[in-house]
């Protein structure tokens, strides 16, 4: 383990153009809880009732009950040393960019700075009407949450089960994958779309891929390097 970390640090410091592609795990250590781990939200609640717009339109007080859950669980948590070290890495590297699947708002606070979020931000509120947006940082949003510009019911700026992802960001996203010449992907099961094709995608360009979890993933066979161990301990190895 020892060689390959050595090895990925390497890689990381002598990148020219870096991407990070982080999902749940990177925030298990704040005490952030993950979805398809031991103890993931997905083993005791239904994604079906709880995060898809056919949920939100039969039990919005049932879907926002859920997000004001983790908002209130989020506001009590912080970032950990695997955020920071990529904070650190963003100084160091020529150029680097963070694509996150996570909307826990961690990587900003830690102070990530090129950072692109593929499934929204829990801190920002959208009408499920008009083109309404807003940051809002209630914990709880006192339901119904009513848009001020027209009436509608406010919703999680979000992505659901079912939806698509902002195609510029997306666009962002694919363009930097392919231009990178080291990928580095951590604390993600690499199952949902459109996010797990960007490693595919870093791949056939011709980057070198490199994972860090603490248990194999679908995506595993494809990498260059793959290191078992928790994100908080591994990542600030590479700096
Ligand atoms: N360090 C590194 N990896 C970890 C750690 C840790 N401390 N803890 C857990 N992991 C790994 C798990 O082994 C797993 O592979 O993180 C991964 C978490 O996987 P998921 O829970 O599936 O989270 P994620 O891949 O981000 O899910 C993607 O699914 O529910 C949707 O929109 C949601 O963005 C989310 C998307």
């Amino acid at each position: 383990m020892e060689e390959l970390i050595e090895e990925a640090r390497k890689r990381v410091l002598g990148s020219k153009r870096l991407v990070a592609l982080t999902g749940a795990g990177i925030s298990a250590e704040s005490g952030v809880p993950t979805f398809r781990g031991k103890g993931g939200i997905w083993q005791r609640y239904k994604v079906t009732d709880l995060a898809t717009p056919h949920a939100f339109a039969k039990d919005p007080r049932l879907v926002w009950e859920f997000y004001n859950w983790r908002r209130d669980l989020i506001s009590k948590v912080t970032y950990n040393p695997a955020h920071k070290a990529l904070v650190d890495l963003e100084k160091i590297v020529p150029h680097f960019a963070l694509i996150t699947q996570n909307i826990d708002d961690l990587h900003r606070k830690a102070g990530s700075k090129n950072l692109i979020e593929l499934h929204g931000n829990i801190w920002w509120v959208k009408c499920s009407k008009c083109d309404y947006k807003a940051k809002d940082k209630r914990v709880p949003i006192p339901f119904p949450p009513i848009c001020p510009k027209c009436g509608g019911m406010l919703r999680p700026d979000v992505v659901w089960f079912g939806e698509f992802l902002d195609m510029d960001t997306l666009n962002m996203a694919v363009s930097e994958v392919e231009k990178a010449d080291t990928i580095l992907v951590v604390g993600t099961s690499a199952v949902v779309q459109p996010a797990a094709s960007l490693i595919g995608i870093g791949k056939k360009s011709g980057a070198f891929l490199i994972e860090v979890n603490l248990e194999p993933t679908e995506a595993t066979p494809i990498f260059d390097i793959s290191i078992r161990g928790r994100a908080g301990e591994i990542l600030p190895r590479f700096i």
